[in-house]
């Protein structure tokens, strides 16, 4: 059976977890949304006292601390930090969004992530599945440049803002953005290769099924 890859990036609201969720879900693939691994880590950090980059950078040892696992529940995979999944509710909200890409700019906490990240393959075969889907900002660039499908979501900033406002959540889209396109290590951008999809006139159903029809080819 081939096992396969796919990498999903974007900016804020480009529509990747609907998107690889949905992919997952009718190809059987594992789904791992690494903005939730930045937001868990983030949450953390906030939890224990350190509110600034400044202050993690003066401080490292914490982040060997903050063993990272894996729970695994139908199609998504979630890391869990000592043990435990935080609820969506502790990771998605005005605290974490304010604070979640400035210490995703620190290399040394990206660093903490890219063996857990790319461990996560085997994490998916050994459970079955068909292959793995990661969501979020440098997987086609750094995290999986090897991945056989790689694709960035892109979408006008208007309609991304849009779609946040439509699910109810106030959003620092476009500074988030902005601190993940200029940063240094692993900025935002589309990687060299990968397929650009532009959704800003297509519904979740049209961007699935322009995929699907490419990775009916390859699975
Ligand atoms: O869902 P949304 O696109 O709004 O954000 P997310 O995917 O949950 O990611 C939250 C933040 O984590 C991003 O704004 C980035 O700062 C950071 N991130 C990253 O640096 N690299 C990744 N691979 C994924 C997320
Ligand atoms: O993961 P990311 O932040 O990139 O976006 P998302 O959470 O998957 O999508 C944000 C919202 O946009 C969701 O409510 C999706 O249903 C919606 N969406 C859309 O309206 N049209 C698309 N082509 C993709 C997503």
């Amino acid at each position: 059976m081939p096992f396969i890859v796919i990498a999903v990036d974007g900016g804020a609201a480009s529509g990747k977890s609907s998107t690889s969720r949905a992919l997952a879900q009718k190809f059987n693939l594992m789904h791992v949304d690494t903005g939730a691994h930045y937001r868990t880590l983030t949450l953390s950090l906030l939890d224990a006292g350190i509110e600034t980059p400044e202050a993690l950078t003066a401080d490292l040892s914490v982040l060997s601390r903050l063993t990272p696992g894996t729970e695994v529940r139908g199609q998504e995979a979630m890391m869990s930090v000592g043990g435990h999944v935080p609820a969506d509710n502790e990771i998605r909200n005005d605290r974490v969004n304010a604070a979640v890409s400035k210490f995703a700019a620190v290399p040394a906490l990206r660093k903490c992530l890219f063996d857990y990240q790319r461990g996560q393959k085997e994490v998916a075969r050994e459970r079955g599945f068909a292959g793995l889907i990661m969501d979020g900002r440098d997987i086609g660039s750094v995290i999986f440049p090897d991945a056989e499908l790689r694709i960035f979501l892109t979408a006008d900033p208007e309609a991304r803002a849009a779609r946040r406002a439509a699910e109810g959540i106030a959003d620092s889209i476009a500074e988030r953005d902005k601190a993940d396109a200029s940063r240094k290590t692993a900025p935002l951008a589309c990687p060299q290769g990968a397929w650009l999809i532009d959704s800003t006139f297509l519904t979740l159903e049209e961007v699935v099924a322009k995929i699907a029809g490419k990775l009916k080819t390859l699975l």
